[in-house]
Formats: C-alpha cells, structure tokens, sequence
C-alpha cells in the first residue's frame, strides 16, 4: 500500500483513507462519499483489528460481508481498498502499542481496558501505510474522534481528521456493524438510545442546562424499556471527555449486544 501512496503522492493527488472494519454499512458509505469528494485518490482499509477486542468481546463473531464491502466500495469509486491480514499487520516481535492518555481513559477507555490503546495503534499504522491528506470518522464513535484527534495532532502526522455525522435509521437507530446481532424485538427497544438522545436536545433547547435533570431525564427514557440495561449515560466535553460539557454518550446493553450512541445538545437532533 505505501508504495502506491507514495507515487500518487509524488504525482501531486490529494489522498482520503477511511478506516473500516468490514461489514460495511450506509454510515461507513458516507464517510467513504464524502473522502471521495475531497480528495484525488480515496483508499479504504478493511481490517478487524484484533488488538482493539477485549478477550470476552465480539472478535470471533464479528460480523463479516468482503464480497458485498468490495461491491459497494467498486460502486462508489474508490482507487484502493487496503485488505492487511492480522500476520501482517502484527508479525511475531511487534510490540510498539501508542497510547492516547486522558481523553482515552473514562467512559469506554475504563470499561473496555486497551480498547483505545489497540485503535490508536492501529489508526496510526493505518495512516503510516497510506500516507493520506485527511481521515475520515464517524461521529457516532465520539470518544474515538477525541483520540484519533488528538493522536493525529501529538504524534505530527500532518493529517487532517475529518468527522461525518451519525447515519441513522428511519426510527433513529444510529447504524452499526453490530445491529446485525439484534433480534426483531431488539431491534425495537434499542430505539430507546436515540429516543433519550432527542428529548435531551429537545429539554436543552427549552432552556434545559441542568446536567443532573438533563442526565435523569436520559436515563428514565432508557430505563423504562425492559431489555435495555445502562453502561453509562454522561454529559462531557466533546473534545476532552471530561465532565460536565453538552454532548451527551450513552453506551446500553439490549439484551447481548452493547450498543453507543451520543448527540451534541446544543445542536437539534436531526429527523
Ligand atoms: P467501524 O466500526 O467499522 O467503523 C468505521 C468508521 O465508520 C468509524 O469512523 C465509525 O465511526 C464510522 N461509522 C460507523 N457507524 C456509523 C454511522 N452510523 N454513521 C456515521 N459513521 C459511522 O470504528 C472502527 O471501525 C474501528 O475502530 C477503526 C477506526 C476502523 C479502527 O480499527
């Protein structure tokens, strides 16, 4: 993959990289959309990332299309898809790991133990094998953005991060990769993420800006749907992920599968 960056590069193009691992979805299409509209040459990897899987999560069955990943990504244009297998990507003696620090240590980073640690290590070999102008997240993972920010910014890369807004489904389920494990009735309850999302923007735009109340009232919504079990339900900086700030994440267990979601409640919740 270096190679053919390099040579765009010294042909003067403009490179996007879209980080992905699979199972490609319309959420990871509109980042891929918008990374060919700004740039020359677009690659996206598809790689489950071993490292970034704590030993009771979902690595062994997380969810994989490559025949339908490779179609939509023909479809849309792109010039690369970078495919690494985990052997090449950690051969025997590697054991450089980057960590983030602050911004990846509350919320996910302390529920899911190396999770950040594992991201970063790859993002930034990622960025490393496709030198790219700019890279593309999705603002659904929000703590991720936070890291891969700062990450991009400590460690020099020179690249510019760009953040695409949260796809969402008709009844608001913000797509996931992970949707696929959820049953019809499933399906229903994990409504419930976005449900609190919007009355939260909503309480906040009525003049709402006690956090407590505002937290309370997110957690009511989620607590009155039976299959859905809170992880965390917090109000922080959108850029440090400390408290109190107004972007307000959620991570919930609907039955099996952790879901997340979060939305700015200065801004009105789309739809
Ligand atoms: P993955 O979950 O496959 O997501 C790839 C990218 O798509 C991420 O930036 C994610 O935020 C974005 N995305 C997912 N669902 C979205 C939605 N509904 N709307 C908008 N964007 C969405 O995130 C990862 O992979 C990995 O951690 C990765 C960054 C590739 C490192 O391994």
């Amino acid at each position: 993959m270096l190679e053919a960056s390099r040579r765009w590069r010294r042909e003067g193009l403009s490179i996007g990289l879209v980080p992905t691992m699979g199972a490609l979805h319309a959420g990871h299409m509109s980042l891929v959309a918008k990374a060919c509209s700004d740039n020359d040459m677009v690659v996206v990897s598809v790689f489950v990332n071993p490292i970034q899987f704590g030993p009771r999560e979902d690595l062994e069955r997380y969810p994989s299309s490559p025949d339908r990943d490779l179609e939509l990504l023909t479809k849309a244009g792109v010039d690369a898809v970078y495919v690494p297998t985990a052997a090449a990507m950690y051969p025997p003696g590697a054991s450089s790991r980057v960590r983030v620090g602050r911004v990846a240590e509350p919320l996910e980073g302390s529920l899911r133990p190396g999770h950040f640690e594992g991201v970063a290590t790859v993002v930034a070999k990622l960025l490393n094998a496709t030198q790219p102008d700019r890279a593309y997240f999705g603002q659904k993972d929000a703590q991720q953005v936070a890291v891969v920010k700062r990450l991009a910014l400590d460690l020099d890369t020179g690249v510019e991060i760009c953040v695409c807004p949260t796809v969402r489904e008709a009844n608001g389920l913000a797509l996931s990769s992970r949707n696929a494990y959820l049953g019809p009735h499933e399906r229903k309850a994990a409504a419930s993420l976005s449900l609190s999302l919007r009355w939260a923007a909503e309480a906040y735009a009525k003049g709402e800006q006690d956090q407590s109340r505002l937290r309370r009232g997110i957690l009511d919504i989620l607590e009155a749907e039976p299959l859905a079990k809170v992880a965390y339900a917090e109000l922080v900086d959108p850029e440090t992920f400390g408290a109190p700030g107004t972007l307000a994440v959620l991570a919930v267990w609907i039955g099996k599968t952790r879901l997340i979601d979060n939305h700015d409640l200065a801004q009105p919740f789309p739809g």
